[in-house]
């Protein structure tokens, strides 16, 4: 996606360890309209695939995830990180591992927000090493439910999650698609395809 693409070359910024800092659009302070406008590009991507519920993790991926739920006219439910006074026992979770930050998180949805006969549209603001997407696709298996797609504003593809999607058969669409952080510079898969 073209204006997502120059809005990382414009504002994201290479930290050691190959992260993209995007806080000013995506990860801390957030643009509405662009996210409204990658909304519409995921229910472009996805249109086909039947989609009835959007499932994404807190906190980073509720914002595209529920401008792809405005577009789209289904519900996103967002996987909570931290166990809630309401959230009880009747809960699908999963371990994710982190790499970056090295801990172990428990995400968790109740029951109630995950029907049997849902196709699941999974999206996420980064696919890094893709333990989110695996934790999510866990609890999509408990719940034995199809996963119709995984859609990511941004991939990084030279790491793990790319192919562990792709490797589960799942459509997988990112909005920006990065091959290299090396040098600091930020290299399209989009460059290096030409
Ligand atoms: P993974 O889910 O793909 O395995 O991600 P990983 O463990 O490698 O990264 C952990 C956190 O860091 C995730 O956010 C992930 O989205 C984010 N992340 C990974 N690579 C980058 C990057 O290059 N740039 C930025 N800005 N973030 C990156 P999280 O801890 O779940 O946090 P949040 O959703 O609350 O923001
Ligand atoms: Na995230
Ligand atoms: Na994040």
């Amino acid at each position: 996606m073209k204006l997502l693409e120059d809005r990382i070359k414009r504002d994201g910024t290479v930290l050691p360890g190959d992260v993209l800092k995007v806080d000013n659009f995506l990860n801390h302070q957030v643009d509405p309209q662009l996210m409204y406008e990658m909304g519409g590009e995921f229910k472009r991507l996805f249109e086909n695939e039947g989609v009835t519920r959007i499932l994404t993790v807190e906190s980073s991926g509720i914002a595209p995830a529920l401008m792809a739920g405005l577009k789209m006219n289904v519900p996103v439910v967002f996987a909570r990180k931290h166990r809630s006074l309401t959230l009880t026992d009747n809960l699908y979770t999963a371990r994710v591992y982190s790499y970056t930050k090295q801990v172990n998180n428990d995400i968790s949805i109740d029951k109630r927000f995950i029907d049997p006969d849902d196709k699941i549209l999974i999206i996420d603001d980064f696919l890094a090493n893709g333990q989110a997407v695996e934790g999510m696709l866990e609890i999509c298996k408990a719940a034995q439910v199809d996963v119709v797609g995984v859609g990511v504003v941004i991939e990084k593809r030279f790491q793990k999650g790319h192919q562990l999607v792709l490797d589960a058969g799942i459509h997988l669409e990112a909005l920006a698609s990065i091959a290299s952080l090396a040098n600091n510079q930020v290299t399209f898969a989009s460059d290096t395809d030409k």
